[in-house]
Order: structure tokens, then C-alpha cells, then sequence
């Protein structure tokens, strides 16, 4: 049994709906009671997974609960490529087959694509089933799993088919983040930096003051997100986020800081393709690349690029864009900008902790951030 005084809450009040994200370490232990509280009665749970999750966690997870709940399980193939609108006809299928209600409740268990797939086709089956995220990965405990963004990719074109939908309950246990590969590790420390960066420095002093006990450890990556610090972590992002979606449910004003480094950072994903850089590396080359924009606005200093630069080594994130790519990233970003009619914005810091949106950088500014950090 999961120590309860160790769980922590965070409401998360929209104009669509309330609801709860229960964190602690172990708090896996209790799902079933879990469950059972918050959806009486004898609805069907629709637990959907991918393979490889389905055997690290899956099989314990559904055993816990299956003595009490009616579970139906879809596995489906792991990776980004499965995003897609053949995979969601996939999950209509077996909902259709399992005759899903709309009190019904679907469980997205994993990373952020699993959310994401799972999350769109449960905010469209039948209009809106109940939804529970049950993220596995960094990226989804701190950011994916709040604040209902749904969607899947199509033509090349990442999360364009897309909803906002959001849950009736979030169970985040950072004990499942420990059987994740090293590569998924660097790739959700990215997005903490940025929630360092744009929101509140502590986290960035936390991470360091953590991996300072044993700064030359191969194994610090790991080391750190077993450490009970982290939890406060994953705790202070997942209020951030949650705070931002409550006073921007739809992404018109202070949420859009969350893109901070995003702009670049997806066109680089684009360039490079998606199976040769995790988002979460992109993302944190185009945060380098933010930081010069704005030094060269004149706002932040060469010293916030090189502190950041020695704590980038430390968490093992790319500090290098290839310069033979440094064009097509430029290109990409001007695409993305018609895609998205014209309203390209740029998320720069004023300093530490105080981010601006601005529309419409100059592309030579963009191209000599870019060629700075090749
Ligand atoms: N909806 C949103 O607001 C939002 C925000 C950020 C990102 N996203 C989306 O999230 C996706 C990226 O999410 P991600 O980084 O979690 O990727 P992911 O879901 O592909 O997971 C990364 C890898 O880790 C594996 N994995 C998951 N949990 C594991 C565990 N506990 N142990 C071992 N392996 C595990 C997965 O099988 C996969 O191979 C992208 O599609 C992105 O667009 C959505």
C-alpha cells in the first residue's frame, strides 16, 4: 500500500471540467481503490496501451484492478508513427466490438502518444467517453497528461487532427518512470528545463543540487529520477501546467509560453525526422536557440546561455545542431507558419522567469541563432 501521506493532489478547475491529478510515489499500489471510488457501478474500463509498457507495467497494473472492474484491453505498436488515423479507426473498432457507453471509461495508459491517440479517439467515440491518463513517461506525468490537448499526426504533419478534451482524473507515480531507457530520460528533462526557465528557476536549482551529489556518475540520469527530489519535480511542473490550463483551457494567451523553445525545436524534429531526435532534444536545442534570440535582442546574457550550456552536459542533452541542416530548419519554421496561417510566435525570455510573445522575428535573427549553435 502506497504511503498516502506521500500523495499529493492538484485540482485542475477548467471551464469544461474539473478534475484531479493524484501524485505519489508507489501510488499505483491503490489503483484499484482508486477506480473504484471515483467510478461506481459496472462500467467498462477500455485500458489502452502499447507493447512494450503492456509488459513492463501493464500486466500489474491490470491485475490490480481487474477483480473489481470490468477491463477490456487494446494493445497497441509503440512509436510516434503509430499517431495515427488507422490506429484510432483501430481503438473505434475495439470499442465498437465492446459496445463502449458513453459513462464508459477509458484509461490511456503511457507516454504522450498513447495520451494522445487514446485521449482523441476517447474525447470523439460516441461524443465523449470518461477519460483517465495514466502517464508513464516524464513528458507525459509533467505536460501531456494535463490540460486535454488530444490529437494524432497526419500527412507528416504532427498533432494537425486535434481536440481539447479534457480528463476526468490524472494518476501520475513516478515509480513507473523507473524502468524507462536513458534516451526517454534526456528526452522529458528537456521540457523541465523549460518549465525552470519560463516559470520558476527552483526546478533547475533542484536538478542541479540533486545530480551535484555525483556529478560524474554514468548512471546520474537514473540515479536522479529514483531520488524522492524528483518527485517535488514532476510535483512543481504538473501545478505549473495545471495553473497555466486553468487560466488558458485553449491555448489563446499565457499558454502559449509552454511553447517556449518550441518552434524551432519542431522544425528541427521535422528536419532531422522524428526517429533520429526525440522531441524533447529538439526542443531543448531550440530553447538554445531562444536564449541567443533573445541575447541578441539584447535581453539575457552570454553567462545564462553558458550556465545552461554546463547543465545540458550534465543531463546529457544535445548542445549542437549539424550545420549542414541549419537552411531546411529555417524553411520548416516558415512551412509551419503557413500551416498555422501566419501566426508563427516566437516565446522569448525577458530574463530568467519572465517570457514575452513575439510575433514575427526576423528570419536572418532566427538563421543566426540557429548557425550559433551548430
Ligand atoms: N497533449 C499534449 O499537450 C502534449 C504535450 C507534449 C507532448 N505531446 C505528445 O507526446 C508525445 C511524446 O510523448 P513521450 O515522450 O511520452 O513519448 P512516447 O509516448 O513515445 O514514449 C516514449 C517511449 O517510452 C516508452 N515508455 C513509456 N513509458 C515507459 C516506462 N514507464 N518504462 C519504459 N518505457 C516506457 C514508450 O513505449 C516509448 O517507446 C508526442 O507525440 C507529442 O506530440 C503532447
Amino acid at each position: 500500500m502506497a504511503d498516502k501521506q506521500k500523495r499529493r493532489k492538484i485540482s485542475v478547475s477548467t471551464a469544461s471540467r474539473s478534475y484531479k491529478m493524484l501524485i505519489g510515489r508507489g501510488i499505483s499500489d491503490d489503483v484499484e481503490g482508486i477506480l473504484v471510488e471515483l467510478f461506481p457501478g459496472s462500467r467498462k474500463i477500455f485500458f489502452i496501451t502499447n507493447n512494450k509498457v503492456f509488459d513492463i507495467h501493464g500486466k500489474k497494473i491490470i491485475k490490480k484492478i481487474e477483480k473489481s472492474c470490468n477491463i477490456k484491453t487494446l494493445v497497441l505498436p509503440d512509436g510516434e508513427e503509430y499517431k495515427s488515423n488507422s490506429t484510432l479507426s483501430k481503438i473505434y473498432d475495439f470499442f465498437m466490438k465492446n459496445h463502449a457507453h458513453r459513462d464508459d471509461v477509458v484509461i490511456a495508459f503511457g507516454g504522450g502518444v498513447i495520451g494522445d491517440t487514446a485521449g482523441f479517439a476517447a474525447a470523439t467515440f460516441n461524443r465523449g467517453l470518461e477519460l483517465v491518463h495514466y502517464p508513464t513517461t516524464i513528458i507525459s506525468q509533467v505536460d501531456s497528461s494535463i490540460g486535454g490537448k488530444a490529437a494524432i499526426n497526419f500527412r507528416g504533419v504532427k498533432n494537425i487532427i486535434g481536440c481539447f478534451y479534457q480528463p476526468h482524473l490524472i494518476i501520475c507515480d513516478p515509480d513507473l518512470l523507473n524502468t524507462l531507457e536513458e534516451k526517454e530520460l534526456i528526452n522529458g528533462l528537456g521540457e523541465i528545463i523549460k518549465y525552470g526557465l519560463v516559470f520558476d528557476y527552483k526546478i533547475i536549482e533542484s536538478i542541479k543540487e540533486i545530480l551535484n551529489e555525483n556529478p560524474e556518475s554514468e548512471e546520474r540520469l537514473k540515479n536522479m529520477i529514483t531520488d524522492e527530489k524528483f518527485d517535488e519535480i514532476i510535483f512543481k511542473c504538473s501545478k505549473i501546467k495545471s495553473d497555466i490550463v486553468e487560466k488558458d483551457e485553449f491555448d489563446t494567451g499565457i499558454r502559449n509560453y509552454l511553447n517556449f523553445g518550441h518552434t524551432i525545436g519542431h522544425a528541427i524534429e521535422k528536419v532531422l525526422g522524428f526517429k533520429n531526435i526525440s522531441h524533447g532534444q529538439a526542443v531543448s536545442l531550440g530553447i538554445l536557440c531562444s536564449v541567443d534570440i533573445s541575447i541578441s535582442l539584447g535581453f539575457m546574457k552570454d553567462s545564462h546561455k553558458k550556465e545552461l550550456l554546463n547543465l545540458y552536459k550534465l543531463l546529457k542533452l544535445p548542445v549542437r545542431i549539424s550545420s549542414e541542416n541549419a537552411d531546411a530548419i529555417v524553411k520548416a519554421i516558415h512551412f509551419d507558419k503557413k500551416i498555422t496561417e501566419g501566426r508563427t510566435k516566437f516565446i522569448i525570455l525577458k530574463k530568467i522567469n519572465d517570457a514575452i510573445v513575439i510575433n514575427g522575428i526576423d528570419e536572418a535573427v532566427i538563421k543566426k541563432s540557429i548557425i550559433k549553435n551548430t
